[in-house]
């Protein structure tokens, strides 16, 4: 590093704008899933950059492929094509329901590209009263203004000004409640197929079946937001595979790029045409460096090994978490699927969950919240069951700490 002077959580404040709240500690390198602070400090990660690093840190494939392509050619603009954005789209093409990709940098934009094709696809086709967008009440869908409005939390979009129109919000798990929003003027649902963010809760068998149903009925796009889901998490490629249940356009991106910015927007050949020349667009979009890693992310995934790795681990995972609990009755309930698990507190301790994380930092394990009620764990696919056996013993020494 050139011109060195100190770095530490104080100059976040200083120079950072205050949006986030970070912790203390600064991880300054990885290795699978260890990281290491400035002082040399060695933690274990269970939180996998909020379910990004889906190969841990420094994954040797990741990293060639980085090198490779960095010696190549960075950036060209959407003026060109270039050759690593063709080979990921014809993987993910062939690898799912698919037929088309347009890639963005991040979960937002791509999910910002769904809506954008579905009210144009509606506009198209329907007219133009078909523009009511159905969303699930804690749903998340990132933070631009007409995602953060379609997400299932008006805290996250009060305060900016008027709003992008037309988005309601029906309760998930609650097929009754659909049906009294959804009409022929719906042009697009979007639910993710477990939502993350809004505390680790799966759809029932029924009631993902019954949104297809309903949307099939009523002319209007399924649209899947596996920005969190995808790329193995649940140990499918994509959860809609697990459910049996095909969407119209699916969203994809954390861990597509295991740690470098990418996201992609799935959809048919006949939904895609209405995206047509100069209707939507991005300068990064399918940015080779990015899609280069992203190949190499998604030839390592999508690999029987890797996939049914995922289960396994999950059952360590949850065994462990039942074992801890056994022992100090903290959580209610363990729940999610694959590698996203959510450890629900009991009553007595509600409100805490950050609590749990900032214990376990200080034990040496990093994990993540999901609501104020929630410990979750999204760790790489390929965490070795060491690390999860000794991350467990380092979580458990701080629920010791914090249980009554
Ligand atoms: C389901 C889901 N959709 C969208 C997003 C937003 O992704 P990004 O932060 O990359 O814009 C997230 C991020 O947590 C997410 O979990």
């Amino acid at each position: 590093m050139s011109n060195k002077f100190p770095v530490d959580r104080a100059l976040f404040d200083d120079v950072m704008v205050p949006n986030y709240a970070p912790s203390a500690v600064i991880p300054v390198r990885g290795k699978g899933s260890r990281v290491w602070d400035q002082n040399d400090n060695e933690l274990i990660d269970f939180a996998g950059g909020i379910a990004v690093n889906c190969l841990g840190h420094c994954h040797p494939a990741l990293v060639g492929a980085l090198k490779e392509q960095g010696e190549k050619i960075w950036h060209l603009s959407n003026v060109m094509t270039n050759e690593p954005a063709l080979r990921l789209a014809k993987k993910l093409v062939d690898n799912t329901f698919a037929e088309k990709v347009y890639f963005a940098n991040s979960g937002a934009e791509s999910n910002e590209a769904a809506l954008k094709l579905a009210r144009r696809w509606a506009l198209d086709v329907h007219g133009e009263d078909k523009t009511q967008i159905i969303a699930f009440k804690q749903g998340f869908h990132g933070r631009t203004f007409f995602t953060v409005t379609v997400g299932g939390q008006a805290a996250y979009s009060d305060g900016f000004g008027p709003k992008p129109g037309d988005v309601v919000h029906a309760e998930y798990n609650n097929l009754e409640s659909l049906k009294a929003l959804i009409s022929d003027k719906t042009c697009a649902v979007m639910m993710e197929p477990l939502q993350g963010e809004g505390g680790i809760v799966s759809p029932t068998d029924e009631f993902a079946k019954g949104v297809r149903e309903l949307c099939d009925q009523h002319n209007a796009l399924l649209i899947f937001d596996e920005v969190q889901t995808g790329v193995g998490r649940l140990g499918t490629l994509y959860a809609y595979e697990g459910l049996g249940v095909t969407p119209d356009i699916l969203t994809t991106a954390k861990a597509l790029g295991g740690g470098f910015p990418i996201g992609a927007m799935l959809t048919t050949t006949e939904l895609a045409k209405h995206l047509k020349i100069g209707t939507h667009g991005s300068t990064y979009g399918g940015n080779p460096l990015a899609c280069a890693v992203g190949e190499a992310a998604f030839d390592t995934v999508n690999t029987p090994e890797v996939l049914n790795g995922v289960t396994e681990k999950a059952k360590i995972y949850v065994d462990g978490l039942n074992a801890i609990n056994a022992k100090y009755d903290v959580f209610k309930e363990i729940r999610g699927k694959g590698l996203l698990i959510g450890a629900v507190l009991k009553d007595e301790y509600q409100g805490r969950a950050k609590d749990f994380l900032v214990a376990a930092m200080a034990e040496g394990v990093m994990t993540l919240v999901a609501g104020a009620n929630i410990v979750r764990f999204a760790p790489s696919l390929v965490i070795p069951n060491e690390d999860i056996t000794e991350g467990l013993a380092r979580f458990e020494k701080a629920v010791a700490k914090i249980a009554q």
